[in-house]
């Protein structure tokens, strides 16, 4: 018989003690009153595939993989879902009974709830998204944006080529604007989104000339220290509809809390002010 075992999981990561994942999770576990625990895990490159087929022995359930291991989490799990694989990292894995590893990625799905929750009149279908930055982010949510029906995104980031690739990748609906000239197309998106991090403490600021937002575009920022960055501000003055980015990093975590220990989180004030904290 097998005793009673304490589900635990993690955030891997190198470094990971900037990581606010724990906080999150752990003050989930402790709101439910459920058992578990969640933790920090600093794995350097090198020993991540050993790490990932130790943990499922020492009792984990699971973890979250960030920088920068999202590719290569990918890689060695044994199963992955479309959107991992149409992302092509991951960073949500659930060590499944049968000795298999999972995996899966949520943040175009953190990122497309706190958009969708935030603006619930933004129609997917009812106009051109631009995309500014062409990373890892990036792809999380344009893969999310077309699969929400988004008719075009106009990509576009410094280094072109990055963009470019994006492009060969996810197809016709991208068109890719130069970096130089991202300020002329703002008048024509429903929505705008910054996937760079720009406009992030301790990193440059956004440039682009913000005069042409119209007051008919919902703007959201992936950088949320500030929570409410230049490019949010700028376009709360022109009149637009703003969402902050600190909600795609609470809705990221959802399916692999639910999935580890059984319980699917709320998301209210209270977690968004101890993530910000
Ligand atoms: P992430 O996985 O967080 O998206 P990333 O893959 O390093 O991180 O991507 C960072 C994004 O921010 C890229 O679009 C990057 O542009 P480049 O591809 O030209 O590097 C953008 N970025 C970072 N610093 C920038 C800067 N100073 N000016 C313009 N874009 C910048």
């Amino acid at each position: 018989m097998s005793a009673h075992k304490i589900p635990l999981a993690g955030v891997i990561g190198y470094p990971v003690a900037h990581s606010k994942s724990p906080r999150m999770h752990g003050h989930w576990l402790k709101k439910y009153g459920l058992e578990g625990h969640y933790v920090p895990l600093e794995v350097k490159p090198e020993n991540l595939e050993t790490v990932l087929r130790t943990l499922p022995k020492a009792g984990f359930v699971g973890a979250n993989v960030t920088v920068p291991h999202k590719e290569a989490a990918l890689e060695i799990a044994d199963v992955t879902t479309d959107r991992a694989t149409l992302i092509g990292a991951a960073n949500t894995l659930i060590f499944r009974e049968d000795g298999k590893i999972h995996a899966d990625n949520t943040d175009g799905y953190g990122f497309f709830e706190n958009l969708r929750r935030g603006a619930p009149d933004w129609d997917p279908a009812s106009g051109p998204a631009v995309v500014l930055g062409a990373g890892g982010a990036s792809r999380a949510i344009i893969t999310s944006l077309l699969s929400a029906g988004v008719p075009e995104i106009l990509l576009t980031n410094r280094t072109r080529i990055r963009a470019d690739a994006l492009k060969q990748e996810f197809g016709a609906r991208i068109t890719v604007i130069d970096w130089v000239q991202a300020g002329n197309v703002l008048e024509d998106a429903a929505l705008v989104v910054n996937t760079t991090s720009l406009g992030m403490v301790g990193s440059p600021e956004l440039r682009l000339p913000l005069d042409g937002l119209s007051a008919k575009t919902v703007v959201t920022d992936i950088v949320y220290t500030p929570l409410k960055t230049r490019l949010l501000q700028v376009a709360e003055e022109a009149g637009c509809h703003v969402v902050d980015g600190i909600g795609m990093l609470i809705y990221q975590g959802i399916p692999g809390f639910e999935r580890w220990f059984g319980q699917r989180p709320e998301v209210d004030e209270e977690i968004r002010r101890i993530m910000l904290a």
